[in-house]
């Protein structure tokens, strides 16, 4: 059961404090403004997840951008993707010939940016690329890399920073590993 008193009390570990995200996260921005300079690209958070994650990074980047959002969900209020996506909401911007820089809170099967990557890929956009705070590898299901990392981390369901369970624990402001106990029970 989850414990809504006490979000501290289930999690074991704190994987990523808060001042190293925004530290890297203002390092990621800074990469993302020299790559980008000249153009005005498109950012794309993918919700619910993303929304810390978007509002820091989006402060990070020092050149003009439009911001855009859809969202998707593939969880069902479990720890495991489904592989079953559901399209809730799409962009509403018109992409053709556009930067489009995809903004995700964490890559693991890759099901969920792969179908968004292609979808998006048939608008005749100028160039997709994918930028994700955290990066689980041992996960993948699909060939699909990003193009900008703020972190790699271990094969562990976590929680905060925009990431939930059951979607609880998004406002914890590190990110940390959920209690196995929590979602076994
Ligand atoms: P993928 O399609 O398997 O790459 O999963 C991407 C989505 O799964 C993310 O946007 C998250 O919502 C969710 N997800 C994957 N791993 C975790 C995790 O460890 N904690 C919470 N959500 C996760
Ligand atoms: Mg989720």
């Amino acid at each position: 059961m989850i414990n809504k008193m006490d979000m501290m009390a289930d999690i074991e570990q704190v994987l990523i404090g808060e001042e190293d995200i925004r530290r890297r996260i203002q390092e990621v921005g800074a990469q993302i403004s020299e790559d980008y300079r000249g153009k005005c690209p498109i950012l794309v958070g993918v919700l619910k997840g993303v929304v810390p994650f978007y509002a820091a990074m989006a402060q990070a980047i020092t050149i003009p951008v439009q911001e855009d959002f859809m969202c998707v969900t593939s969880y069902e209020g479990g720890t495991a993707s489904t592989g079953k996506l559901t399209f809730r909401k799409d962009i509403d911007h018109d992409i053709q010939g556009r930067d489009v820089l995809i903004l995700e809170d964490i890559l693991d099967s890759g099901r969920t940016l792969k179908l968004i990557v292609d979808m998006f890929r048939a608008r005749n956009p100028r160039s997709v690329k994918i930028c994700t705070m955290l990066d689980k590898p041992t996960g993948r299901r699909e060939e699909l890399e990003a193009d900008y990392v703020c972190f790699t981390i271990p094969d562990a369901f976590v929680v905060g920073f925009g990431l939930d369970y059951d979607d609880y624990y998004r406002n914890l402001p590190f990110v940390g590993v959920l209690k196995p106990s929590v979602y076994q029970e």
